[in-house]
């Protein structure tokens, strides 16, 4: 996600603006620039990479003068992280210039309806569309013209915007992206988070979606929509800098995982169109789809393990053959290729060496490369032939979660699409599954609040030992990430297994107190799992199962029974990794371990 900050008051602006972003560059980001408006001219700098640059390029802000400004630091999701991409973008003669965080989700129809009217655009980003949006509607009033975009744009933002004909004021406004703003000494200041303004005051105004906010050096005034003036209580942050950094979570991890609805809400409501799925930037005409006769998954780790996911999930609903590999198997087996076969790259970096490896082999042999990335921009993104980007947002803890989440929601879009595509589901079915997906947000929020159960019982196996998680179909891959979550932050060796195989082998593991954790949301199988878990309780393990509200029949053969709500079989891994995620984490945190930077790991895999 990207980061905003403005100021407007009697000291010189850039020094400001540039401490507020270095406090936000936690968030990731991938250029930065200011503008500032020195009475004149609005003068900007804005470049690619680290803020460094930034502070180099202007002085340390000295090149800038002027007493009111704006910044910001970009995570890109639409356009590639370069100088132009990057914010702040003015409109054509540069009287009005605007910051974003969010996703304009209608930017393309916006955009080109301004093309039709003759504006130009210089950049592939949706916030140029805003700028020039703003011009559009510009009238002398700036508040009005701010609710008139308001009314035309979807999806979510939190702007900071100046206008040349109006050099004392600064605006604000949000929807869906988190705005703050607060007054400093002689003056005001905005932020898309806590960290950036703490330095100057700890009572700030949290704005409501859709609340405008007019600030000059001696005033702060709050409107509605309908550009009625609304009142506003301040809250004073007892945080300090790091706690404000995670937004008052412990870990970046925990913050992460509760950021899971809206990222996978900013995954799918772009691609879903009335009771249809729409994926532009697949780059495939029906026939191309239709002409698929074999998937190849590859990827590492978690993003593996969505892969494993997309296979039951894709051959299930769209009956087209999948087959799944580890990238660092996969490079060096030189797999057999054939005529129709499409390979998906999983990646949430998008900068994994063995990922980005089999990607350029599978080039070579010939096949269409598809890439699931969520870092803008990436290797893998730019290579993959085409590229379809979760809207995660930056992940800083090295066990990912929402991105995790992002790619199975990649991986249940692309099933749907290519089963409408290929009839091998009806319209009614397609309906059905869009009403499911709109429903995952909400029930993932319902579990993650349902945190202190999970908690309590992951308190009584701190000191556990060789934990397995099982499961059958879909449950045997949210397995495999539920036991890679609990290893790599707790250090507790675990292994997924599919539950029916235990008994060739493996159940001789099995012991007083061994703890197995039952996945089992697969209605056609819940008798099989039960025996299962009958099978390895009579040894003396101790059971948590997690599945179906109403799946009343478990509680005979478990321990601990974690319920999710209901959804279509094929999307219950959105729901079961919840508890899963959690578990690890509280076990990790029981243990005392670094939750977000675990030993021997880092966030990205860049070599072999
Ligand atoms: C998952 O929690 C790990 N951080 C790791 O397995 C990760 O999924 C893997 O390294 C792949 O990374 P990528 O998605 O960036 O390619």
């Amino acid at each position: 996600m990207c980061g905003i900050v403005g100021y407007v008051g009697e000291q010189q602006a850039a020094p400001i603006l540039l401490d507020g972003l270095g406090k936000l560059e936690y968030r990731g980001y991938d250029s930065a620039g200011i503008a500032v408006y020195d009475g004149e001219n609005i003068e900007m700098k804005k470049s690619k990479g680290r803020l460094k640059v930034l502070n180099e390029l202007t002085h340390d802000g000295e090149t800038l003068p002027g007493t009111i400004g704006i910044g910001h630091t970009r995570w890109a999701t639409h356009g590639e992280p370069s100088d132009v991409n990057a914010h702040p973008h003015f409109n054509e003669d540069r009287s009005i210039v605007v910051v974003h965080n969010g996703i304009i989700e209608n930017y393309l129809k916006l955009k080109n309806k301004l093309i039709r009217k003759g504006y130009q655009f210089i950049s592939d980003t949706d916030t140029e569309v805003v700028a020039h949006l703003l011009d559009y509607y510009y009238d002398g009033n700036p508040l009005r013209t701010i609710t008139k975009i308001m009314h035309r744009m979807e999806g979510s933002y939190a702007l900071g915007i100046m206008f040349k004909e109006h050099p004392d004021e600064l605006y604000a406004v949000r929807k869906d992206s988190p705005l703050i703003v607060g007054h400093t000494k002689g003056g005001c200041v905005i932020a898309s988070d806590v960290p950036a303004v703490l330095r100057y005051t700890r009572d700030v105004y949290f704005i409501e979606n859709e609340e405008i906010v007019r600030m000059t050096k001696e005033s702060m005034e709050f409107f509605s929509v309908d550009e009625e003036p609304i009142e506003k209580q301040s809250t004073h942050i007892e945080w300090d800098v790091d706690a404000a950094e995670k937004g008052g979570y412990e870990h970046f991890m925990l913050k992460e995982m509760y950021e899971q609805p809206k990222a996978i809400t900013d995954t799918f409501s772009p691609r879903i169109k009335k009771n249809d799925v729409v994926i532009e930037e697949l780059g495939m005409t029906d026939e191309d789809i239709k002409g698929i006769g074999k998937i190849m998954i590859v990827a590492c780790g978690s993003a593996y393990h969505a892969g494993v996911t997309g296979k039951y999930v894709l051959e299930g609903m769209a009956r087209i053959p999948v087959e799944v590999d580890v990238a660092s198997e996969y490079r060096y087996r030189n797999p057999l290729i054939e005529d129709g076969t499409l390979v998906v790259i999983i990646s949430q970096s998008g900068e994994t060496a063995d990922s980005l490896a089999a990607l350029r082999m599978s080039k070579e042999k010939g096949a269409g490369v598809l890439g699931i990335v969520n870092v803008v921009g990436s290797s893998i993104a730019r290579e993959a032939d085409n590229v379809m980007y979760t809207w995660a947002g930056p992940e800083i803890a090295v066990a990912t979660t929402k991105a995790y989440s992002c790619q199975l929601i990649a991986m249940y879009l692309l099933a749907m699409k290519f089963a409408k595509v290929r009839g091998t589901i009806t319209d009614g079915e397609l309906k059905e599954y869009i009403e499911d997906l709109k429903r995952i947000p909400d029930q993932v929020e319902l579990l993650l609040n349902n945190k202190l159960r999970v908690q309590k019982f992951a308190n009584r196996y701190l000191a556990a030992r060789d934990v397995f998680f099982i499961g059958r179909g879909v449950d045997y891959a949210i397995s495999m990430e539920g036991s890679l979550k609990l290893k790599e932050i707790s250090y507790i060796h675990s292994e997924a297994y599919a539950a029916g195989e235990l008994k060739h082998g493996t159940i001789s593991l099995v012991e007083d107190g061994t703890l197995v954790l039952a996945v089992l949301t697969q209605e056609d199988l819940y008798k099989k799992m039960i025996s299962n878990m009958v099978e390895v309780r009579t040894r003396g393990a101790f059971v948590m199962a997690v599945t179906n509200e109403g799946n009343d029949e478990v509680e005979r053969a478990a321990d601990y029974v974690i319920y999710i709500p209901e959804t279509n079989r094929y999307f219950t891994n959105s729901l079961a990794i919840i508890p899963l995620q959690l578990f690890g984490y509280y076990i990790a945190v029981g243990k005392g371990c670094d939750v977000d930077k675990p030993r021997n790991l880092a966030k990205s895999v860049t070599v072999e």
